[in-house]
């Protein structure tokens, strides 16, 4: 059977950065995240006995590494099916993967839902956030709607994420900022392995639980400043602890920090706008509606015109849209 998923890609204004079980991908502490609306991976599988090996195109390409990971996750969909076929997997991103906007998260939600289904299983949410962790931590994140939180757990079966307010409860806005700092160079599983060498990594845990508390309620509460600065403090502790690990990852570019401090100057002005940033160069402007025709002025500005505006959006969804 051939089956076809959309995953939003998230942000996580709380971050994950950390595995107390690196197979499992069971995380050192709690995350929450936005569904993007205008961040999406779209992904079919068909499972047949006519194929010889499995085929894994990601963006019109057949990369080795990606490929390899996909397969992993194809047996394990296969073991939990009971099936012996291989398996055709195409899937697009409407963004280039490159700029670190988190493709592995929607990636993996969109396969996800894609694969069981076209394996025919039937899975609820819970279990299907649970396999998407198992392909990429954060696409456990993409699988419900709206605002997320991922619950560490204690053991495989309870470390998964569940929608904390639908999307509608808060038209926030993520202005996606693109700044062109060409591939990672670290990718982020490897980058999370260093996490124990960073001296502050304890330290950053010990507060974790606290942050996830507060932000959940300024989130219910809609308080943008207090959000805000919570948000800001998260992204910086974590590329401090990103920037102390041995060896150290630097994902900054000039720009970034260039949009760092414009944030700051544009919010003295009276411009209520806060950054997030995750395992690239990009920066995530969080706004409300009403401020954003003046964020897109000061971007322009500043010779900065390759974005794309999100708001909250659902979860990962089939559709009858197939790409073969
Ligand atoms: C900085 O989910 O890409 O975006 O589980 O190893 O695939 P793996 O890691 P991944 O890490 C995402 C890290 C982050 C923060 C976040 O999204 O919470």
């Amino acid at each position: 059977m051939k089956t076809t998923a959309i995953a939003p890609s998230n942000i996580a204004f709380i971050k994950y950065w950390g595995k107390r079980d690196e197979k499992l991908r069971l995380p050192t502490n709690s995350s929450i995240s936005m569904n993007l609306s205008h961040l999406f991976t779209t992904t079919t599988v068909e499972f047949s006995q006519q194929y010889r090996q499995d085929t894994v195109v990601i963006d019109g390409t057949n990369e080795r590494r990606e490929a390899e990971r996909v397969v992993g996750f194809l047996d394990q969909v296969r073991h939990r099916s009971g099936s012996a076929s291989f398996a055709r997997v195409e899937s697009v991103n409407n963004f280039d993967k490159s700029a670190g906007l988190a493709s592995s998260a929607s990636g993996f939600a969109a396969l996800t839902v894609a694969a069981t289904s076209a394996a025919g299983l039937m899975l609820s949410e819970k279990e299907l956030s649970i396999m998407a962790r198992l392909g990429s931590g954060s696409a456990c994140r993409s699988i419900p709607a709206g605002f997320v939180e991922w619950k560490k757990g204690r053991s495989s079966a309870t470390s998964y994420a569940e929608t904390l307010f639908p999307a509608d409860h808060w038209r926030l806005l993520d202005i996606a900022v693109m700044v062109g700092a060409g591939a990672k160079k670290i990718p982020t599983s490897a980058g999370q392995r260093l996490v124990w060498t960073s001296p502050f990594f304890r330290t950053r845990l010990a507060g974790m639980d606290n942050k996830n508390t507060r932000l959940k309620s300024y989130i219910k509460t809609r308080d943008f400043p207090r959000f805000g600065e919570l948000i800001e403090t998260e992204a910086l502790e974590l590329h401090t602890v990103m920037m102390t690990s041995a060896p150290p990852l630097f994902y900054w570019s000039p720009k970034t920090v260039e949009i760092i401090q414009a944030v700051w100057r544009w919010r003295q002005e009276g411009l209520p706008v806060y950054f997030t940033i995750d395992a690239g160069a990009s920066v995530h402007l969080i706004c409300q509606p009403t401020g954003q025709i003046a964020v897109k002025t000061k971007l322009k500005q500043i010779g900065l015109i390759n974005y794309v505006v999100n708001y909250p959006t659902g979860g990962t969804r089939l559709t009858d849209h197939h790409l073969f």
